[in-house]
């Protein structure tokens, strides 16, 4: 029977500021999913903290988009922004964009990276965390892991991997898909991806065997709510081993600190900084962006794990080069490319400012 592993995450109030959880909403997170494992609608469960930022990983039978676990984790952030509210955490209830439920967590705020799959002898997978940055900051690394055969050896030298992957690409503006293929449409791939903003990859397929490999949370709170209100700090599912990338193919694109959306105010571009999650309180200027990976072994849908894999000294490199690139793109201050081109402050500052300066221009 195929299972389904959920990861549904929201922003409901930051400790201080925006650079990290309370322990109380997190406890109160870790609490309610336990329940909902004893009561039976969940298999396993469990609650972490990336920045500001809850991601719940919840592992059941319901299958995608079940109205019942996303109604669940729906009733949980509103229950985490009471607690944000007595506390006067900052944002309380930041991501909760609608009123009330209706269905369906997608288009209400919060991010879902869900994946169905057939549980083998073996399962090993990755759940990536993301704070102050955008959804389509995994085009990047997940073109890696899934289409660049220096980053992933087994696309060269593995069976199992070597039919290539297909990416299902989103365009976030006009709400459409396309499949594209990998290796014979890279070049058109890139096309779309390179451009994050707007096209996102939601999920990647083995074109030998149609498995989901991974899935990331596609979706955008400016566009949901047509102003800036907080990033979408997005998550990512992502299987490993056999006919997918090994764990560390998985892992290896975040030995470079790349650069991202984010930052302070949602405003900046930034060193995406690989951490354990201990070191995921991202604080200088609001940053640098985060990404932290809990690694687990699934056993019959139940969570083995995590491992902290970014818990490891190799990524130091990626942590120093993330600070060394923090530093020089602070340097511009309110200039790009350190602030975001002009169409992405659509959702900042840039339609008060136009609307207050419009009478002073004048013809030149
Ligand atoms: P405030 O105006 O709420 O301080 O906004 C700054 C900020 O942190 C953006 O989310
Ligand atoms: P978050 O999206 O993590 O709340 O960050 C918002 C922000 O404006 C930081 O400066
Ligand atoms: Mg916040
Ligand atoms: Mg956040």
């Amino acid at each position: 029977m195929p299972r389904t592993l959920s990861v549904i995450k929201a922003d409901i109030g930051g400790y201080v500021g925006h650079s990290a959880m309370h322990p109380e909403v997190l406890a109160l997170g870790r609490e309610q999913v336990e329940r909902a494992v004893r009561d039976g609608l969940l298999i396993d469960g469990q609650a972490h903290a990336c920045g500001d930022d809850l991601f719940l990983i919840m592992s059941h039978d319901q299958g995608q988009d079940s109205e019942r676990v996303h109604h669940f984790a729906w009733d949980l952030f509103i229950a985490g922004t009471e607690v944000a509210k007595k506390l006067h955490l900052y944002g309380a209830g930041q991501d909760l964009l609608v009123d009330a439920f209706s269905g369906n967590i997608r288009g209400a705020g919060p991010g879902s990276a869900e994946v169905e799959y057939e549980e083998r002898p073996s399962e090993p997978v990755i759940v990536f965390m993301g704070d102050k940055t955008s959804a389509g900051a995994f085009n990047l690394p997940f073109y890696k892991m899934f289409a660049d055969p220096f980053n992933t050896a087994g696309l060269v030298i593995a069976e199992s991997l070597h039919g290539g992957f297909a990416f299902e690409v989103h365009d976030v503006k006009e709400h459409k898909k396309i499949v594209l293929n990998c290796p014979e449409e890279i070049y058109d791939l890139l096309v779309f991806i390179g451009s994050p903003a707007r096209y996102a990859v939601k999920r990647v397929v083995n074109r030998s065997t149609g498995e989901i490999a991974a899935v990331s949370s596609t979706d955008k709170l400016s566009l949901i709510a047509g102003r800036y209100v907080g990033k979408d700090d997005p998550a990512a599912v992502v299987r490993c081993q056999g006919t997918f990338p090994a764990v560390g193919e998985v892992l290896e694109p975040f030995t470079t600190a790349w650069i991202v959306e984010g930052f302070m105010r949602g405003s900046h571009y930034g060193p995406w900084m690989p951490t354990p999650v201990a070191q995921a309180h991202p604080s200088r200027f609001d940053g640098p962006p985060r990404i932290a990976a809990l690694g687990f072994q699934l056993a019959d849908g139940k969570l083995v794990g995590p491992r902290d894999m970014f818990d490891d000294p190799s990524f130091d490199n990626a942590r120093a080069e993330a600070n060394r690139v923090a530093d020089h793109l602070r340097k511009h201050g309110p200039f790009e490319p350190h602030r975001l081109p002009l169409d992405e402050m659509e959702y900042t500052t840039m339609p008060a400012v136009a609307a207050k300066m419009k009478a002073r221009w004048s013809e030149m």
